[in-house]
């Protein structure tokens, strides 16, 4: 199944650019951004293409959602009520829900009853202006059923023209059978799964669960050294339970991103800001979890450590399928400001998947990733709490959606 869009060629005039950038039109050409400027002042070989009248909208570059576990089987609804009647994420995992329990969903599940699942909750960050999104594997925790869930992933990204990067997060959780048996675990993620999985061109970067409840600085330590072996890039859930010296090593990795970071220390942010490593927020799971250990951002705002926004969708600790609403809660949750909020789910979360080159900015000579909004300011795509403004939303080139009805 792949869905046809409109080509979004033609002189796209009378927006606004919520960044502040002072061009009112650009040029698509060929699914291509050709020109941005003043309409006054069109260079001529883009005066012929069809002009596309804006009515006055808010244009941002297409959003990117840097951390999804957005392929897997089943729910976890019964954990959220155990966890209203007192018990911590912790203890949900030990006494066998958590992360192991839609693992079996997920091995239960065929291909096809995978895709099926996954792909409306795909549809609804897209229609919240996702263009392109981090997938991760780690619901599967065997060869086969990771390549089923890697292979979900990019069937996505293929039907629905959006950009998808997949994460091998083998080392999410010790499966079952590997009960008391860790390191054999993590050899045969190191040694068997990865190597596998790359050669089968599913992988665009490594993942690991470092925590107490998850795997050791040192297993963590093996993933790394394996997937930089095969020149693959590596992030980190790092410092959501317990400040595990995680965010160090990744950035010693040099990692695209650290991720949750509540429990972060000042050396890890050190070490993070030297490497370039983006620390990624994830509001939603905060949320879910009645976190209350705020993640360290006026230190990481002082280093000057880029900012991200995810929505971390998974079934368990974030729920959660706007990108737009996580934003809100980075900054009601997290205080970080609206222009802070706005880059960390555009240009920072591009470069959380070393994608800035192509993603998360408007420039020309890149793909036409943006979406206009029906918003009179910037500040609004982030104060509407589970609002859907109106929106119109220009996908590789293609509309994707015509909400604002310029076409
Ligand atoms: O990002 N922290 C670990 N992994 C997920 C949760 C996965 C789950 O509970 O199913 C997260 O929050
Ligand atoms: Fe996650």
């Amino acid at each position: 199944m792949t869905i046809q869009h409109p080509s979004a060629d033609g002189l796209w005039h009378n927006l606004r650019l919520a960044d502040g950038g002072t061009a009112n039109a650009l040029a698509v050409q060929h699914g291509q951004i050709a020109w941005m400027g003043d309409v006054a002042a069109v260079p001529t070989a883009f005066t012929r293409l069809p002009h596309i009248d804006a009515q006055g909208a808010l244009a941002t570059p297409g959003l990117v959602d840097c951390h999804t576990h957005l392929v897997y089987g089943g729910q976890r609804a019964n954990e959220f009520a155990m966890r209203l009647a007192g018990a911590s994420y912790e203890e949900v995992a030990i006494a066998g829900g958590g992360i192991v329990s839609t693992v079996k969903a997920t091995r239960a599940a065929s291909e096809e009853a995978l895709y099926a699942q996954a792909a409306p909750r795909l549809q609804q960050l897209l229609d919240d202006g996702v263009c392109a999104i981090e997938i991760k594997s780690g619901y599967g925790l065997s060869l086969e059923h990771e390549r089923k869930q890697l292979r979900v992933a990019r069937r996505l990204g293929q039907d629905f023209g959006v950009t998808v990067r997949t994460t091998f997060l083998g080392a999410h959780a010790l499966p079952p059978e590997y009960a008391g048996r860790s390191q054999d675990y993590i050899d045969l993620v190191c040694h068997e799964m990865l190597p596998a999985l790359h050669a089968e061109g599913l992988v665009d970067a490594v993942d690991v669960f470092c925590e107490r409840i998850a795997f050791s600085l040192a297993e963590t330590e093996q993933v790394f050294k394996a997937a930089q072996a095969l020149g693959l890039p590596v992030k980190l859930h790092a410092e959501q339970l317990s400040d595990m010296g995680g965010s160090a090593l990744a950035a010693r990795y040099g990692a695209l991103s650290c991720d949750h970071i509540e429990h972060l220390s000042q050396a890890g942010i050190d070490a993070m800001r030297a490497a370039g490593t983006v620390a990624v927020l994830l509001p939603g799971a905060y949320y879910t979890l009645r976190d209350t250990h705020l993640p360290p951002i006026e230190a990481l705002r002082a280093a000057g450590v880029p900012m991200a926004v995810s929505t971390d969708h998974n079934p368990g600790t974030s729920p959660a399928l706007s990108l737009l609403l996580m934003a809100n809660m980075a900054c009601t949750l997290f205080r970080l400001t609206v222009p802070e909020a706005l880059a960390g789910i555009t240009s920072h979360a591009a470069r959380a998947l070393g994608l800035q080159d192509t993603h998360g900015t408007l420039a020309v000579g890149r793909a036409a990733d943006f979406v206009l909004w029906d918003l009179l300011e910037p500040s609004e795509l982030v104060y509407w709490l589970g609002q859907q403004p109106g929106r119109t939303i220009v996908r590789q080139g293609l509309v994707a959606l015509d909400g604002l009805g310029v076409l």
